[in-house]
C-alpha cells in the first residue's frame, strides 16, 4: 500500500488493541499561562509522531518544547505515536547499565505526566527495528554534505572536540546519520506533525526534504511528507542563561526536581544585572521574556508557565519599576515550580507502575504501531526495487 493508510484501517486497528492495564485519572496542568505555547490541534485523522532520548530526567524543556503538546494532542481525535529514542540515545550514552534504567524511568515519567496509554501509543524505538532497516534504505539517498550542515550535528561535533576527555577522531558514522534515523523514525509511521521544541526543526526539514527526494526519486508516494514545525515552537534557555536548556549542559530543571533542589537551582540562577529599559509597553509573556536578559528570562519564562498570569504581570511590573526585587522573584517561582512537579513525582513513585507494568505496556504497544510501520518499509522496498521482504521474524 502506498501514500497514506486509509482511515479506515487505522480505527479497525485502533479498536483491536485492548489495553492491559487502565490508568487512573490522570493528572492534569491546566494553567491558563501555558495554553499560548501550544501548538494548532491536529484535524481529525491526523497522525502525530514524536520522541525523546532516554537521556537521563526529563527536564521542563522537554515538558514544555514537547510532552505539553503530547498532552494536548491526545485530546484531539488524531493518532498519536510517542516513543522513547533508545536507538538515538547510543550517539551519547556510553554507560551500558544505564540506558536500559533510564528508558523505563522515561516511560514512567511519560504516565506521571498524564500520557494516557488509552488514548496514545508509546513505544520504544529499538522495539521497532524496522526503523533501522527504514533508516538504511533513507541513507541510500541522503547526501553526506546535507548531514555535515546540521546545526546538531556540528554542535555535538565542536563540545566532543572541545571535550579533554576527548581522543582520536569523535565521531561516529551514528552522529552523522542521527537525522536519517530520526526521518525513518517520522516517516515510517507516515506522520502528519511532529511536535518537538525549537532546537530539533531543522530535523523535521531534513525528514521532509528526505521523503520529497524519495519520492521523487523512485516515482513512488511511499513516503508522507510530515508539516515543517512552526515559529512558535519552543527553545527555553538554561538555568545557566544560555540560549537552551539542554540534557548534556548540566543546566536543567527537572520534572522530578524535589522542593529543596529546585529553590537550590532556582537561587543559583545568576541575575546580576539591574533592571534595564524594556523597549515594549507589551504585558504579553511571549513579547517580553525574550527582551530580558540572560537569567532573569529564563525565571520569567518559568514564571509565565507554571504560575497564574496576574503573578506574571506583577513581577514585571516591578521589574519595570526597578527595585530589589529577585530574591522574592526567585522564591516565588521555585513555589510555583514544585508545586507544579509535586503532582508528577507523586505519580512516579506509584507502585502500581513499575518495571513489569512498564515492560508490558512496551511490548503492547510495539505491537500497535509495527503494522503500520512494516507497510510503510514495504512500500519503500518496493519502491527502491529490491521488492518485498519474503520472510520477516
Ligand atoms: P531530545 O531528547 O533532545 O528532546 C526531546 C524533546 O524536548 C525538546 N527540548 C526542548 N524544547 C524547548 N526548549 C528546550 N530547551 C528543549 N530541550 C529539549 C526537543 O525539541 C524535543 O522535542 N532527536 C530528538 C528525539 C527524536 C525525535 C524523533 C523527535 C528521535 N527521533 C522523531 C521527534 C521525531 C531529541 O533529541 O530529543
Amino acid at each position: 500500500m502506498s501514500g497514506k493508510m486509509p482511515n479506515l484501517l487505522f480505527c479497525l486497528w485502533n479498536q483491536f488493541v485492548v489495553f492491559r492495564y487502565s490508568c487512573g485519572p490522570f493528572i492534569s496542568h491546566s494553567f491558563p499561562s501555558i495554553s499560548k505555547v501550544v501548538l494548532s490541534m491536529s484535524a481529525s485523522n491526523e497522525v502525530i509522531l514524536s520522541g525523546i532520548r532516554p537521556t537521563g530526567r526529563l527536564h521542563y524543556g522537554n515538558y514544555f518544547g514537547a510532552i505539553h503538546h503530547f498532552l494536548k494532542l491526545q485530546e484531539g481525535d488524531a493518532t498519536c505515536f510517542y516513543f522513547i529514542a533508545d536507538y538515538h540515545a547510543l550517539t551519547t550514552i556510553t554507560e551500558r547499565k544505564d540506558i536500559y534504567r533510564q528508558t523505563l524511568d522515561m516511560l514512567r515519567t511519560y504516565v506521571a505526566c498524564g500520557l494516557d496509554p488509552a488514548r496514545s501509543v508509546v513505544y520504544r524505538q529499538s522495539d521497532l527495528p524496522c526503523t533501522a532497516e527504514l533508516s538504511l534504505l533513507l541513507g541510500m539517498i541522503t547526501n553526506i554534505g546535507h548531514l555535515e550542515r546540521g546545526t546538531t550535528y556540528k554542535d555535538k561535533f565542536g563540545k566532543l572536540q572541545d571535550d579533554p576527555r576527548t581522543t582520536g577522531n569523535p565521531l561516529s558514522y551514528g552522529l552523522l546519520g542521527y537525522p536519517v534515523l530520526m526521518a525513518a523514525d517520522i516517516l515510517i509511521v507516515k506522520a502528519d506533525v511532529v511536535p518537538v521544541g525549537d532546537d530539533q526543526r531543522q530535523h523535521v526539514e531534513m525528514a521532509c526534504d528526505i521523503a520529497e527526494k524519495f519520492n521523487h526519486r523512485f516515482g513512488c508516494e511511499a513516503l508522507h511528507r510530515p508539516k515543517a514545525v512552526g515559529r512558535e515552537a519552543l527553545r527555553l534557555p538554561g538555568l545557566d542563561g544560555s540560549a537552551k536548556m539542554g540534557k548534556s549542559d548540566n543546566n536543567t530543571l527537572d520534572l522530578l526536581d524535589d522542593p529543596k533542589t529546585v529553590l537550590k537551582k532556582i537561587k543559583s540562577v545568576v541575575t546580576s544585572t539591574e533592571p534595564l529599559p524594556l523597549d515594549t509597553d507589551s504585558k504579553d509573556p511571549e513579547v517580553v521574556v525574550p527582551k530580558l536578559p540572560g537569567g532573569l528570562n529564563v525565571l520569567y519564562q518559568l514564571l509565565h508557565l507554571t504560575a497564574p498570569d496576574e503573578v506574571f504581570q506583577d513581577f514585571l511590573e516591578q521589574y519595570r519599576t526597578g527595585g530589589k526585587f529577585y530574591g522574592n522573584l526567585k522564591k516565588t517561582v521555585a513555589e510555583h515550580v514544585s508545586k507544579f512537579n509535586e503532582p508528577i513525582i507523586e505519580r512516579f513513585n506509584d507502585p502500581a507502575i513499575n518495571d513489569d507494568f512498564i515492560e508490558d505496556f512496551l511490548r503492547d504497544n510495539a505491537k500497535k504501531v509495527t503494522p503500520v510501520a512494516l507497510d510503510t518499509v514495504e512500500g519503500c522496498r518496493e519502491a527502491m526495487g529490491i521488492g518485498r521482504s519474503l520472510y520477516r521474524a
